[in-house]
């Protein structure tokens, strides 16, 4: 078994799975949200306290299974260096009290992975990642061969909704809240530029629409439920349009058979059906991870931990650092 841990960024989190079978035998997740949301976005030295009592405390209920590991893996790249350690700390003392090999795991790779918790993997596949951190196209060709095909030149996707229920005062993450609101919003009432819509580069900005949804905020005050419904259908329609309108350029390029989305964002039913529609358009298979496995999870490090591990890449318990950049991540 591996025992697997997530501290990348707000949710702490531990599981283990079976290697023979892929079978997740615990799994186990404290989430600091409600923590954070009063500042209306993560507090990096909060998240690292919290992560510092609940990992302990998780790691105790998984302690059946502590006898039975054969490998710990642990993210650690990238996310916020502060709770990076955490997770790492942790897993460093597992390796070296029990003599277990260390698991380094890229957060990115791991929501990659969250496609096949409990199953074979399936690849190649043109994957769509879009969390709170990042919003990029991938051409996944095998656990070592991954591009980035497109990225985003400011703010990610997840993060232009927390962004904008922060400027409407909704608290903290976005997501789940502006989409709710959005169901109940004429998206045309507030008619929102679409980014890079008439260029032909290949690549995502949510920075402009943030924009457009803070001078509206200014301009229509006091807002009333109405508004803030419209306000925000009409931002998620542009930021969906927006993605939808660069990967269809990708589509026509790369002719994919199989694409997926993942990352916190693609619980998002919106997303869902627009991307459903496109792969229908192009005979593409769309694939999804379980909504349970979409925002950070331990299943999914373990998931990818199996790769690593019967590739024997495993990295130094003493030595093992720390890194919260994106670049040269695969
Ligand atoms: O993958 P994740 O849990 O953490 C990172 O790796 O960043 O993604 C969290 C992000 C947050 O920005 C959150 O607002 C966004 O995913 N998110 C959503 C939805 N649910 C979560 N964005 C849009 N619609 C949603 N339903
Ligand atoms: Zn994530």
């Amino acid at each position: 078994m591996i025992l697997s841990i997530e501290s990348s960024c707000d949710d702490s989190s531990i599981a283990v799975t079976e290697i023979a079978t892929k079978r997740l035998l615990f799994h186990r997740k404290i989430s600091q949200e409600a923590e954070h949301a009063k500042y209306g976005g993560v507090v990096p030295e909060l998240a690292s306290r919290l992560h510092a009592v609940d990992l302990p405390r998780l790691l105790e209920e998984a302690k059946p299974y502590l006898d039975d590991l054969q490998a710990v893996a642990v993210t650690n790249a990238p996310g916020l260096s502060v709770t990076l350690l955490e997770g790492v700390a942790m897993a460093q003392a597992l390796s070296i009290a029990r003599g277990l090999p260390i698991i380094a795991i890229n957060h990115l790779k791991a929501h990659i992975y969250s496609l096949f918790i409990e199953k074979e993997a399936h690849l190649p596949m043109l994957v769509l990642l879009i969390s709170g951190g990042h919003t990029m196209v991938l051409d996944v060709r095998s656990f070592d061969d991954i591009t980035i095909v497109a990225t985003t030149m400011d703010d990610s996707f997840g993060e232009s909704f927390d962004k904008t229920a922060k400027m409407m005062g909704l608290g903290y993450p976005g997501g789940p809240v502006i989409e709710a609101l959005a169901k109940e919003g004429d998206a045309d009432r507030f008619r929102l530029p679409i980014p890079l819509r008439h260029s032909p580069k290949v690549a995502f900005s949510f920075s402009g629409i943030k924009n457009a949804v803070r001078l509206l905020i200014e301009r229509n005050q006091p807002l009333d439920d109405r508004k803030m419904a419209d306000i925000a259908a009409g931002f998620q329609q542009a930021a969906i349009a927006h993605l939808l309108q660069k990967t269809k350029k990708i589509f026509t390029r790369l002719q994919p058979n199989d694409f997926a989305i993942v990352g916190g964002a693609s619980a998002n039913m919106a997303v869902r059906e627009a991307f459903a529609n496109l792969c229908a358009e192009f005979d593409c298979t769309l694939h999804l991870a379980d909504l349970q496995y979409c925002s950070d999870n331990a299943a999914m490090v373990g998931r990818c931990g199996i790769e690593a591990f019967y590739l024997e890449r495993f990295a130094d318990a003493l030595t093992i650092g720390v890194s919260p950049r994106t670049d040269k991540i695969f």
